[in-house]
């Protein structure tokens, strides 16, 4: 492949994470567990969850104004929204659509990305494809999610899992090595029924009895999925590696999607990377699906852990199945 002259730094990012917050002691008013069990197999004590009177959009919005304050732009200034999320507000317009309207960003396009947890370090591997190529000069890009919206708080199988938050960053062209360098995408269609949403869509549009029979709601088959979740980070994470000429000592921070501790340490020991290297905030956010990976960058700077020079690994599986790593030059 030929060598692009652009590299899409990232100039900007935010979160927007909603201020409600369900404990793992109000879960257990609800359904029949604990904060003993959902502590221990997941990692998980707190997580964000939409109001009624709030939505995708909102948080996307939060955290994308934060972004663009961050790289010095408006949102006039921008050429592309890429918003990668399985839980937009509506399934057209898309949610890229109403931000462009509320961020005034004029001379850009915008669309919707859906890969569900893996659906940020999509985004953002398409956004560093079109500042590669010399079309565009500044993209923002999201993983935004409401999961919450979408679970059935009677299933204590998924109902302990997941929060809701977005995450934003800004790309801007540059010549200097910098961003996403070498990443890997994957799917495994076969696998889509071990996490999926069966109703709601155009294949079962919904009638009285398909939300009857909860079937708007995640389903997932938990110990498949993590099965299949650390074997695929592991390999495509390695591959990254290679591909760059790295080793896993060469990284400065591995920042994993966070769905459950046992699999970010399963992923951390098979890569033998050093334990303090792994990026963990699962216990306050639960699983936030495709804004895991922007909501994690975000704190990792704010704290001072994420400095300019530093090699970033990012890995992340989801429903599809997808999944997807890259290595970000900070
Ligand atoms: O982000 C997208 C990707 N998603 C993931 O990566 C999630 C991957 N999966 C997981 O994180 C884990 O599989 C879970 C956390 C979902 C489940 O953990 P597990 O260790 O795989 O448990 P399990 O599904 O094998 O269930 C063990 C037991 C079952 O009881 P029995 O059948 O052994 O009597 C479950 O009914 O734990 C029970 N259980 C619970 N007990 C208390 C399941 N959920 C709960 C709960 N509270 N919330």
């Amino acid at each position: 492949m030929t060598q692009s002259a652009y590299y899409g730094a990232i100039t900007g990012w935010g979160q927007g994470v909603p201020a409600r917050i369900l404990t793992n002691h109000d879960l257990e008013q609800m359904v029949d567990t604990s904060d003993e069990w959902i502590t221990s197999r997941t990692g998980i004590r707190q997580r964000h969850i939409l109001s009624e009177d709030e939505s995708n959009f909102d948080i996307a919005l939060a955290a994308s104004k934060k972004a663009l304050a961050q790289a010095g732009l408006e949102g006039k200034d921008l050429d592309l929204i890429i918003v990668g999320t399985c839980t937009p507000d509506f399934l057209f317009p898309s949610t890229a659509c109403l931000l462009q309207e509320a961020l005034g960003a004029e001379n850009a396009g915008a669309f919707d990305l859906e890969a569900a947890c893996s659906g940020f370090i999509y985004a953002l591997s398409v956004g560093t494809q079109f500042i590669k190529t010399g079309a565009y000069q500044r993209i923002l890009v999201l993983g935004s999610e409401t999961v919450t919206r979408f679970i059935d708080f009677t299933d204590r199988n998924t109902c302990v899992l997941f929060g809701d938050g977005a995450g934003a960053v800004v790309l801007q062209s540059t010549i200097e090595k910098s961003g996403l360098g070498a990443f890997k995408l994957g799917a495994y269609g076969a696998g889509g029924k071990l996490l999926n949403i069966p109703a709601g869509g155009s294949r079962t549009p919904p009638t009285a009895k398909t939300v009857q029979e909860r079937q708007h709601f995640v389903k997932m088959q938990g110990s498949e999925v993590f099965r299949l979740a650390v074997r695929a980070m592991v390999d495509s994470c390695v591959e990254v590696l290679e591909r760059e000429g790295l080793t896993i000592a060469d990284v400065d921070l591995l920042i994993p999607h966070q769905a459950n501790i046992r699999i970010i340490e399963a992923v951390g020991k098979r890569l033998e990377i050093d334990p303090s290297k792994v990026w963990i905030n699962i216990h306050n956010y639960g699983n936030t699906s495709s804004a895991s990976i922007p909501i994690s960058i975000n704190e990792a700077i704010e704290s001072g852990r994420l400095q300019r020079g530093m090699k970033l690994l990012v890995t992340a599986f989801g429903g599809g199945m997808t999944w997807a790593s890259g290595l970000i030059y900070w």
